[in-house]
């Protein structure tokens, strides 16, 4: 599929999240309903190219049932972007998308994601780095905010002078983190912007969506190609289908989805690389709704490894 042309429209996409949408929940999501497109969690170039790439390879493992699939990429150095976009190709993803969005503080003081909003000339440098790596083989997109401490149109302006085949705007500022709602007549406005300067780049507005009826909404209201849901997956593992079954799931119901995504993440991550703590997120996720929910999660959060995960879930 080239440059994303061929998905409805408008198309829904699982949002990137660290430590949330790894090959094991994403396989679930398929398996519940699919968005048009999926995100691997955000892998890191310089790292990748890095002794520590054994242990980053696995961030971006992935099966074909979770195609298509965009890895998310983040780093310092155009070099590694060109390398590990020539690398993603190989691998068999569906698109590259390039970071410019994370606010974390760690992060923004490496001069990453969404600090090169400040360091322009080195955001232009990393896109052109990553499309003469995909080489047109794949398309190349950007995830970002919409501005750093205030809402900054020139931003916009210069990434959708980049050719990129789509940009996904978060409706907030990175001085905003996530505390106030996305601003969608922003969005709007990015894609006002996107008719008059790239009209080929599709945009993606991001936040608080929390169903598939109220993103085909804003699509209609803001005349957006796509929407990206994270956090209202936490809420509704259905959430991109219409209607969603969730509400009217049993408790058993509810226990066999979380008992296979445990037994998915057993075989998955057979070395630890992923620790069983990791999955109380997702314990949150499915058990609840049902009365005895809380004391379940409970002993379920306490588990010492996904055997014992698993011989409570069959006993619940
Ligand atoms: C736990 C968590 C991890 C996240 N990790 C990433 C990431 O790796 N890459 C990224 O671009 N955004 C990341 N985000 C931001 C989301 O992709 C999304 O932009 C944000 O949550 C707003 O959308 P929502 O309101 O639909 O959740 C993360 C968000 C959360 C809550």
């Amino acid at each position: 599929m080239q440059a994303f042309q061929d998905l409805p429209r408008p198309f829904f996409i699982l949002a990137p999240m660290d430590d949330v949408t790894d090959t094991v929940f994403r396989r679930i999501v398929a398996g519940c309903a699919r968005p048009d497109l999926f995100f691997t969690e955000f892998v890191n170039v310089d790292g990748l190219q890095s002794v520590g790439r054994e242990r980053l390879i696995k961030r971006i493992a992935f099966t074909d049932v979770e195609q298509p699939l965009v890895a998310q990429i983040w780093g310092k150095r155009p070099e590694n972007y060109f390398k590990t976009a020539q690398e993603l190709v190989a691998m068999g993803f569906a698109g590259i998308d390039i970071n410019m969005g994370c606010p974390d503080k760690t992060v923004v003081r490496n001069g990453c994601c969404s600090a090169l909003m400040n360091n322009r000339d080195l955001a232009v440098e990393i896109i052109q780095a990553t499309q003469a790596g995909a080489a047109g083989k794949i398309p190349v997109s950007v995830k970002t905010r919409l501005g750093f401490s205030e809402v900054d149109p020139t931003w916009h302006e210069l990434l959708l002078r980049q050719n990129l085949s789509m940009l996904s705007v978060h409706g907030r500022t990175r001085k905003q983190m996530s505390a106030v709602p996305a601003d969608w007549e922003q969005i709007g406005k990015v894609r006002e912007l996107r008719d008059r300067l790239s009209p080929e780049t599709l945009i993606v507005g991001n936040g608080d969506v929390s169903s598939r009826v109220q993103g085909v909404e804003l699509a209609q209201q803001y005349q957006l190609d796509g929407i990206m849901i994270g956090r209202g997956i936490f809420h509704d593992p259905f959430v991109f289908a219409t209607p969603s079954p969730w509400a009217d799931y049993t408790k058993q119901q509810r226990i066999d989805l979380y008992t296979k995504h445990v037994q998915l993440f057993a075989q998955t991550w057979q070395h630890n690389e992923r620790r069983v703590v990791t999955l109380n997120k997702f314990c949150k996720v499915y058990i609840n709704g049902f009365d005895g929910a809380k004391e379940l999660r409970d002993q379920l959060m306490h588990a010492d490894n996904a055997d014992h995960l698993l011989q409570m879930l069959a006993a619940a």
